[in-house]
């Protein structure tokens, strides 16, 4: 628990006793100075949950799945996994839509079988974090069942309700970005109510602190039940303005061919930021770490979620990282800006909405190599990171062709402009059986040919695969304390082609070299002004690398090579 003290008060207890450690979250060390949470430097595993191992043959993946499979994350050597949401729900947006907020979906299964997760989970030393849903329930909770069921409903003011500007006219001009209006006519009371994403994903009314009491109640019985903490989805509509400013219109259409617009009025507004401290001040009773989905568009609205003083979420997710081309320049500017922001890092490079890094990348000649390099690149960097569940043994992205295929609705509107995003959300490739093992039952969306060669057994055998790649490079996370705890320090800052830094620490020094082109680069180090006048370098992993041990000049990659090596006098 967080309490505030006097300054007397924390004068005596400093001159008294020693300081106390957080309760339950620092590294155990009892001469380590520093007390550490364990969400600092954590590699968090994102697992969606219908498509990570179905444990019934219905195809559709479940909790025992992920139980299953646990063994797997462990020798993986990820520090915990975020189920996306396993809440009973309509599934129109596949979770993302709840119906009940405490309990489990039985097509997920039972509480039972979550508490066994997260037992199982804890013996292995991986926390469980949940995705709450905080800006919209789906139209089948009781909240929104009663709220439109009349005027005077108990639950009326807990959603966003309006009269429309005239007949048949919405209450304003904002649009959900899933392809419609963001208002629906609900026609037993004549009134109109807002959704942000699908019209079966009412908004809560967050400014009624009925609403938020209740979803705060939310966040304490999951974390009684074992939970480390939360990923926040879509944190930045959680309020609108209530004078229902109309949107300004921008120039051309988007992909719905809707005229494109600035969410100006329902997006981001700074009531976001004090609901969220509030929230923190909940997760603090019980020292657990919110993760934010922020989409930002610069370093400054990142830093913003961070709170003052740390006092609003620990790990808002630098989803820019996501827009990045494949470019030395791109990347380096963007981790420098990040690095320098306030606040820890999390770093992320792919997810359940967006392409799959592996197809985003990929140039169709180079894919591992260019997969190696981004995983060496980006999980070294100082701060925590995100994975998506497949990308570490190369996933691609398998978009339906027709459209009668499509599950996910946004692509079913938006065909074949938007194809949605069943793509990225295809099951585990386990090994090379029939549905790559994820099932025994017809799985919900289809596995690619590829999964034949592409997939954890297969990989798991082949000591070049990407999937040892990831092992390594997870494996030295943990080992080297300079990739936790040293600070980032960018070299050759000109270079065009490769993107090199040290992490730097009392402990250590590790020096990664990426090579971000399809040529062969020779960069040239001389780390002199850095304290190693005549360094060598030990490799630790690498990959199209031909580096010898001995005296560093210069590290020669080949096209997307990757070194990471210890640094020496
Ligand atoms: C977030 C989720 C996405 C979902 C949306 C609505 O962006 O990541 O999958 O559709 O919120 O809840
Ligand atoms: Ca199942």
């Amino acid at each position: 628990m967080k309490t505030r003290m006097s300054f007397l008060a924390l004068v005596v207890l400093l001159t008294t006793v020693s300081p106390p450690a957080a309760k339950g979250q620092n590294e155990s060390s009892a001469t380590g100075p520093i007390a550490r949470p364990w969400w600092k430097n954590a590699v968090i595993y994102e697992i969606y949950p219908r498509s990570f191992m179905d444990s019934n043959g219905d195809g559709i993946g479940d909790l025992n799945g992920i139980t299953s499979k646990l063994d797997y994350l462990q020798a993986l050597g990820i520090d915990a996994i975020w189920i996306t949401p396993c809440f009973p729900s309509p599934q129109v947006d596949f979770g993302y839509d709840v119906s009940d907020y405490v309990n489990i979906d039985p097509m997920y299964g039972t509480l039972e079988d979550f508490d066994r997760l997260a037992a199982e989970a804890k013996k292995r030393n991986i926390r469980l974090i949940l995705d709450f849903v905080v800006n919209h329930t789906s139209d089948q909770h009781p909240w929104f069942i009663d709220s439109r069921s009349s005027r005077t409903a108990v639950h009326r003011d807990w959603y966003i309700w309006r009269d429309g500007k005239g007949p048949d006219e919405p209450p304003n001009n904002w649009q959900s970005t899933f392809g419609l209006s963001a208002w629906s006519l609900d026609l037993p009371t004549k009134q109109y109510y807002y959704h942000y994403f699908y019209p079966q994903q009412p908004d809560l009314n967050w400014r009624n602190p009925a609403v938020e009491k209740a979803m705060f109640d939310v966040t304490r019985f999951w974390y009684r039940r074992g939970t480390a903490g939360f990923r926040l989805d879509a944190v930045d509509s959680l309020y609108e303005d209530p004078n229902l400013t109309d949107d300004p219109v921008l120039p051309g259409k988007d992909k719905f061919g809707r005229p494109n617009m600035e969410d100006k009025y329902n997006k981001k507004l700074p009531e976001v930021h004090q609901a969220l401290q509030r929230l923190r001040a909940v997760a603090d009773e019980y020292d657990a770490v919110l993760i934010g989905e922020t989409w930002t568009s610069n370093v400054a609205q990142l830093e913003e979620y961070y709170g003052t003083n740390g006092n609003e979420l620990q790990l808002p997710m630098d989803l820019m990282l996501t827009n990045l081309r494949l470019s030395a320049s791109e990347f380096r500017d963007h981790v420098k800006a990040v690095d320098g922001a306030k606040g820890w890092p999390t770093y992320v490079i792919t997810n359940h909405d967006i392409r799959r890094s592996y197809s985003r990348y990929g140039d169709g000649v180079h894919d591992d190599d260019i997969a190696k390099m981004v995983a060496g690149f980006y999980l070294t960097l100082r701060g925590s990171a995100v994975m998506y569940y497949g990308e570490e043994i190369g996933m691609e992205n398998h978009d339906p062709i027709t459209k009668q295929e499509v599950k996910d609705p946004i692509g079913i509107l938006g065909w074949p402009a938007e194809k949605g995003r069943d793509g990225e959300r295809t099951p585990m490739q386990w090994n090379s059986s029939v549905n790559a093992g994820f099932t025994t039952g017809k799985p919900w969306l289809p596995v690619p040919a590829s999964a034949k060669t592409r997939n954890v057994e297969t990989e798991s055998k082949n000591p070049n695969s990407l999937l040892r790649f990831y092992k390594e490079v997870l494996r030295l996370r943990k080992t080297e304390a300079a990739l936790r705890e040293g600070t980032y320090v960018p070299l050759n800052e000109t270079d065009p082609n490769v993107v090199s830094y040290l992490r730097q620490s009392k402990d250590g020094t590790i020096l990664v070299v990426a090579n971000f082109s399809g040529q062969a680069q020779s960069p040239h180090f001389d780390l002199t002004k850095q304290g190693f006048p005549g360094a060598k370098v030990t490799a630790l992993a690498k990959n199209a690398a031909p580096v010898a041990d001995g005296p560093l000049e210069e590290v020669r990659l080949e096209a997307y090579g990757v070194y990471i090596g210890r640094v020496g006098e």
